[in-house]
């Protein structure tokens, strides 16, 4: 008997890393899960057998959350196959690192347009599905370096921090309908996208991570299903995720 028995569950950006570690929890505490993901149809099967191989059953919803059509569109076709959407984690998410001096209006809009307006654009969509059936658990994945100077990601920490921002909002806004909105920001996270990180620098991070390593993916998720599970009176609230990096 899991925690989520019964309950819906959809995750942008489950393909890999965090967001893949987040659905294979969900699905492990019995709950349904839509996978969403831009291009890695490979990678977005094996998470979908994975979460068959656990008895759960899902659906992979392929968008561009980037397109606010395709985002919405997603995310109603996931609550239509479903009949209901009880949990959205806003996951997706990339990097465009660049000094200010050299970064282009390009990667500023990629990335504020990925992270910070998908994460409006799929919650906007869900808001009618879960005020219906009064009942939501909405968990953003925003950042440490939304919170703390980061060099090079002026327009990822703008995105992250603007998620932190948003989650507030939402919650008060949406407390009265029975939906909860919370953050979880991680620290340094072993997944593609950090791997990008040079090993020189990834060397310099871990000497100030008081706890002395970087986090797995599964570290993360167990915050996510947390709040999706035991979260009935956690909103607008924020979980650090970092080993101490930033308190
Ligand atoms: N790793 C870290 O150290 C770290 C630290 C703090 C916060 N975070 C945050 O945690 C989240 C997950 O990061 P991660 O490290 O797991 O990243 P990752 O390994 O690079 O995976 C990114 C995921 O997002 C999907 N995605 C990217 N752009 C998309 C788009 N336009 N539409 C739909 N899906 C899209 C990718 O799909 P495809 O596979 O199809 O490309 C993939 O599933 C991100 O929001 C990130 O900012 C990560």
């Amino acid at each position: 008997m899991g925690r989520l028995d019964g309950k819906t569950a959809l995750v942008t950006g489950a393909s890999r890393g965090i967001g893949r570690a987040i659905a294979i929890e969900l699905a492990r505490e019995g709950a349904k899960v839509a996978i969403n993901y831009q291009s890695s149809d490979a990678k977005a099967q094996e998470v979908a057998d994975e979460i068959k191989r656990l008895g759960s059953s899902c659906i992979l919803a392929k968008a561009d959350l980037s397109n606010p059509q395709e985002a919405r569109a997603m995310v109603q076709r996931v609550a239509d196959e479903f009949t209901h959407l009880d949990i959205l984690v806003n996951n997706a998410g990339i990097t465009r690192d660049a000094m200010l001096r050299k970064l282009t209006d390009e990667a500023w809009v990629e990335v504020i347009q990925t992270n910070l307006n998908a994460c409006f654009f799929c919650t906007s969509a869900a808001i009618p599905v879960m005020t219906a059936q009064s009942y939501g658990r909405i968990i953003n994945i925003s950042s440490m370096n939304g919170q703390v100077g980061a060099i090079g990601q002026a327009n990822y920490s703008a995105s992250k921090g603007g998620i932190i921002a948003f989650t507030r909002t939402c919650a008060v806004e949406l407390a009265k309908s029975g939906i909860t909105v919370n953050t979880v920001s991680p620290g340094y996270t072993e997944t593609d996208m950090f791997a990008r990180v040079p090993n020189d620098i990834q060397t310099q991070i871990k000497a100030k991570i008081p706890l002395g390593r970087f986090a797995q993916p599964e570290e993360i998720a167990k915050a996510v299903i947390f709040l999706a599970a035991d979260g009935d009176y956690i909103t607008g609230q924020q979980i650090n995720v970092n080993g101490g990096a930033y308190m």
